[in-house]
């Protein structure tokens, strides 16, 4: 395969996205409209600027803007707007299954309700199931830099919405906030059948890796590129087929590495771990999925198995039920 039949095949093969914020979708167009709708100040004073301001040093950088940026979501048909928008991009993508994580804590900490934000996102989705056959599961994720308690709230409502939402997370400033702050919240989670995944070594050490799967149980690890620092893990981590999902054009804007010719998704594939490519927050960061994909491609030089073997993991990494995943994988 050359290199152009190769960005044909990422084009055209169906995926699954594991590893994307809905917040981290909102396009600075669409934040612009939102705020005039809703009449919402923004600190940026064209989609220029906004886009100029995209330009961070770490995870935290990042997050600040963010969190600004997601002020101008107040109404349940923004909330819709935003993942419909998201979900033709899968369409657009042939992302054909989604697994797809929302913050609820930033939005009802602004006052706005529960109810409201999953209602929107939860609509779109369905919409986009029954229109073009996109598959997906809601995760929620509680913000790790706020208390416990905080997020013990936040999970006793979204048990009113045990039928939308199907599992939780853990996300936002990862340094300083280890999984083990957490480990009664999502022992509680799991008592409630959420399955549980967590942000772990992103920026944060390998340690933050073994309490999320020792203390939180969870199923997949979000990011966990610093595990290649930690032999033993690496060991615990192939044997078990744990996935990792990794999301490369997110690490080059945060820093956590300096250049995609420098990114240890090629290690990783080496050393059998359950890797594969997502997009994160693809707004802030440069590209959706498939851009993901062929950048790194060609930044790490990974043949059409690497590719193909990366495209497999998506499926098999993901809650989809055994028979699905085979019928997915069978098409690539
Ligand atoms: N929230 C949105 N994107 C995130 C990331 N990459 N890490 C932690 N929290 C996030
Ligand atoms: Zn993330």
């Amino acid at each position: 395969m050359n290199n152009i039949s190769i960005v044909e095949f990422i084009k055209q093969s169906p995926k699954a996205e594991l590893h994307l914020h809905i917040e981290g979708t909102l396009e600075p167009e669409q934040m612009f409209s939102l705020a005039k709708r809703n009449n919402v100040q923004i600190p940026f004073k064209n989609i220029g600027e906004a886009k100029n301001a995209y330009n961070f040093s770490n995870l935290e950088s990042f997050l600040k803007i963010y969190y600004e940026g997601a002020k101008v979501l107040l109404k349940e048909e923004d909330f819709f707007d935003l993942t419909w928008a998201y979900a033709l991009k899968c369409k657009e993508d042939n992302i054909v299954h989604t697994e797809i994580f929302f913050d609820p804590q930033t939005h009802t900490n602004r006052g706005i309700d529960f109810d409201i934000v999953i209602n929107g996102i939860y609509k779109a989705l369905t919409k986009a199931e029954k229109e073009f056959g996109l598959s997906f599961k809601i995760i929620m994720c509680f913000l790790r830099h706020l208390n416990e308690q905080e997020c013990f709230n936040i999970l006793d409502q979204a048990l009113a919405h045990k039928d939308k939402i199907f599992g939780v997370g853990l996300d936002s400033l990862e340094i300083g906030n280890p999984p083990k702050k957490f480990e009664k919240l999502f022992k509680k989670a799991a008592e409630n059948n959420f399955i549980t995944v967590a942000h772990a070594g992103e920026e944060g050490p390998p340690e933050y890796i073994w309490e999320a799967l020792n203390l939180l149980n969870v199923k997949r690890i979000d990011h966990g590129v610093q595990c290649l620092k930690d032999e033993k893990l690496v060991e615990k981590l192939s044997k078990s087929q744990i996935p990792l999902t990794v999301c490369p054009l997110s690490n080059i804007k945060l820093g956590v590495f300096d250049k995609l010719n420098d990114h240890n998704l090629k290690k990783m594939l080496d050393k059998k771990l359950m890797v594969m490519v997502n997009s994160d927050d693809p707004a802030y960061f440069g590209g959706y999925l498939n851009q993901n994909l062929i950048e790194t491609q060609a930044a790490l030089n990974l043949s059409s198995e690497d590719i193909k073997t990366l495209l497999i993991n998506s499926f098999k990494s993901s809650f989809l039920s055994e028979e699905r995943k085979k019928v997915w994988i069978n098409k690539i």
